[in-house]
């Protein structure tokens, strides 16, 4: 959970890394730091703290030197410390490197490294035995001796190594964490992601697990674990660098939530027969008769993807007619899950980097089972490792608290839905176009829930729900899994300890916690449940709770039994969860903005999760 970068070229090495490493602080930001290969030496900077911080420090000395390598740490092993902040170095400080993932063995190795008396450590890391295990095994060729190095690793790497014994070479592995090369005229570039590149070059190629790529200014050359040669392919990247970037708003939380309007379309677009009103998915290569044979969905995923998959878990229950059952990626593997074979796994996750649902896609496939992945990014580990991919075209989305990539899951999970449905024959023609032109209104109506957002009737509310310490979540049905994304919205963001609740429980424990004044979101949209929905609002009012509604265009009745309300485009109301997800981003947004906190990189937390 790591940001890395590289470069060798004949530039000022120290701005191309900083400017890399600014853009993956989303991937980690406690420590900062660079190592650079002056003639015959390396120069190591690193500290806790930012990567701005790093900047200055090393302002205009280093403008003579073209190779270096870089990284923003999240600690796993060792306090954020300046010490344990990466690179790494061998005992002479010839070796260097940086690394994202963990080194499960990394106790043993160190034992052993420590026993044979010629190295002593410096860190609490597991990144440490690393740059001892290299100088350990080097004889005059640094790609030999990281091959040797990792071959005695257990752990996943992202791994990238210079030496001041080889002018202008940079060394890399992968195993379980990405990492890109990035191909320039007489330059050539690293990354743990794509957008620390695009500033730089569009041509990329991706190494799989197992390989290794020694990379100079004039080449780049990618081997297999045995050392031969690879001849890969070079993917032309499309992203538009201003993409990357916040775009003229204060955090990139808001700046994405305001692209959700064209997220959504971007997802649908080429799926959606506006003509037909069909919907076409020939991009997942399951036939009719494949679909038609399925017994059961099974959905693992993350966080906010977890919540992407109780939408759909009830989704694609009423328009296929298939049980689908829903999971923590994290307890998947651990509850020996029963899995039919003719069953489909669904993992959902933005990043297609989480370690627990690859772990779960590893353990369906290994099972026999087809595995489908719903993810944002092309050549991630998830899109290559599932049997089928459907991308949501949110691109990057930088802020850790996901908003658009939410949307744009519960999207292709309803493509996904109509699309099963039809093949299995459970929806008529009649559904399948009224759904589709429901599907159509959806960006419309999002942008016109973001320019009745502007009246600030959120924003009075959170100036209330900022004053308190707790707040709950309330709704049911399909309004029960928005209240759960609402909820750990506000919390990781603002700070605010929240609790998302199906309505209906709230009589059964939680109603002893609401006192006169507590906030109370009540999610109102589904139009079979909403007598039931209001008798538990009456609950809350009865004790003094403050409650602030979100409820569809036409539901009246809930304004008067409220303190505030805010009222959503109309919609069908199987598709109101993509509408009310935004008003609970907002309120979390403004909550966390008049609190004060970091909003795009809260506490604690990181944007792609690749460790356990
Ligand atoms: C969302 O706001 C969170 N930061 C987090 O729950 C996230 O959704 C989760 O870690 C899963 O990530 P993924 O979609 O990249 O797999």
């Amino acid at each position: 959970m790591c940001g890395i970068v590289g470069y060798t070229g004949s530039k000022a090495a120290g701005e191309i890394l900083i400017d890399g490493l600014k853009k993956l602080e989303y991937r980690g930001y406690d420590s900062a730091g660079l190592a650079m290969q002056a003639e015959h030496k390396l120069i190591i900077n690193k500290a806790a703290g930012s990567v701005a911080d790093l900047e200055k420090r090393i302002e205009g000395q280093f403008d003579h030197i073209t190779v270096g390598i870089g990284h923003t740490r999240w600690a796993t092993h060792g306090k954020p410390t300046d010490i344990n902040a990466h690179p790494h170095c061998s005992c002479c400080e010839e070796f260097a490197l940086v690394h994202n993932g963990i080194i499960e063995n990394h106790q043993s190795l160190r034992n052993w490294l420590t026993e044979k008396g010629n190295h002593s450590f410096t860190s609490e890391t597991d990144t440490e035995v690393l740059a001892h295990l290299v100088e350990e095994y080097y004889n005059g060729d640094l790609l030999a001796a990281v091959r040797q190095a990792v071959a005695r690793v257990e752990g996943s790497y992202a791994l990238v190594v210079i030496t001041a014994h080889e002018p202008g070479r940079i060394v890399c592995a992968r195993q379980d964490s990405p990492l890109v090369v990035g191909m320039g005229e007489n330059e050539n570039f690293i990354a743990s992601d794509i957008p620390a590149l695009l500033a730089y070059t569009r041509k990329i190629k991706v190494l799989e697990d197992g390989e290794f790529a020694s990379v100079s200014a004039a080449e780049i050359n990618i081997f297999d674990a045995h050392g031969n040669g690879i001849d890969k392919e070079m993917l032309e990247v499309s992203w538009d660098i201003e993409a990357a970037e916040k775009g003229g708003y204060d955090h990139f939380m808001l700046k994405e939530i305001m692209e959700q309007p064209a997220a959504v379309r971007e997802t649908m677009r080429q799926r959606i027969n506006f003509a037909d009103k069909k919907v076409d998915l020939s991009e997942i290569e399951l036939s009719y008769e494949e679909i038609a044979a399925l017994e059961k969905i099974h959905i693992v995923a993350c966080g906010t993807a977890y919540h992407a998959g109780l939408v759909g878990k009830t989704v694609l229950e009423k328009l296929t007619a298939l049980p689908v059952e829903v999971d923590v990626a994290s307890e998947f593997r651990y509850r020996d899950p029963l899995l039919g074979k003719n069953d489909l796994v669904i993992v959902i996750s933005q990043s297609g980097e989480t370690a627990d649902t690859l772990a779960a896609l590893r353990l369906a496939r290994k099972q026999g089972l087809k595995v489908l992945a719903i993810t944002n990014v092309v050549g991630s580990s998830v899109s290559r490792e599932a049997d089928l991919v459907l991308y949501t075209w949110a691109g990057p989305e930088i802020a850790v608290a996901s908003t658009k990539a939410y949307l744009t899951q519960l999207v292709a999970l309803y493509l996904l839905a109509v699309h099963f449905g039809t093949a299995r024959g459970v929806l008529g023609e009649n559904s399948i176009t009224s759904l589709v032109e429901g599907l159509t209104t959806l960006p419309g109506h999002l942008a016109a829930i973001l320019r009745e957002e502007k009246t600030g009737k959120l924003r009075s509310y959170c100036e209330h729900l900022a004053k308190w310490d707790n707040a709950f979540f309330v709704g049911r049905n399909l309004d029960f899994p928005v209240a759960m994304e609402g909820a750990l919205k506000l919390k990781e963001i603002s700070y605010i300890h929240a609790e998302a609740y199906a309505a209906g429980e709230l009589k059964h424990g939680p109603l002893a916690l609401i006192v006169e004044g507590v906030p109370v979101i009540a999610l109102v949209t589904q139009k079979s449940v909403i007598e039931k929905t209001l008798s538990n609002i009456q609950e809350v009012n009865a004790r003094g709770g403050a409650v602030f509604a979100i409820t569809s265009e036409g539901f009246d009745v809930v304004d008067d039994q409220v303190e505030s309300v805010f009222h959503l485009p109309p919609v069908e109301e199987i598709l109101a969860p993509v509408l009310s997800a935004v008003p609970t981003q907002l309120i979390a947004y403004y909550t966390a903005l008049i609190r004060g906190s970091s909003i795009d990189k809260p506490r604690n937390l990181a944007k792609s999760v690749t460790v356990e």
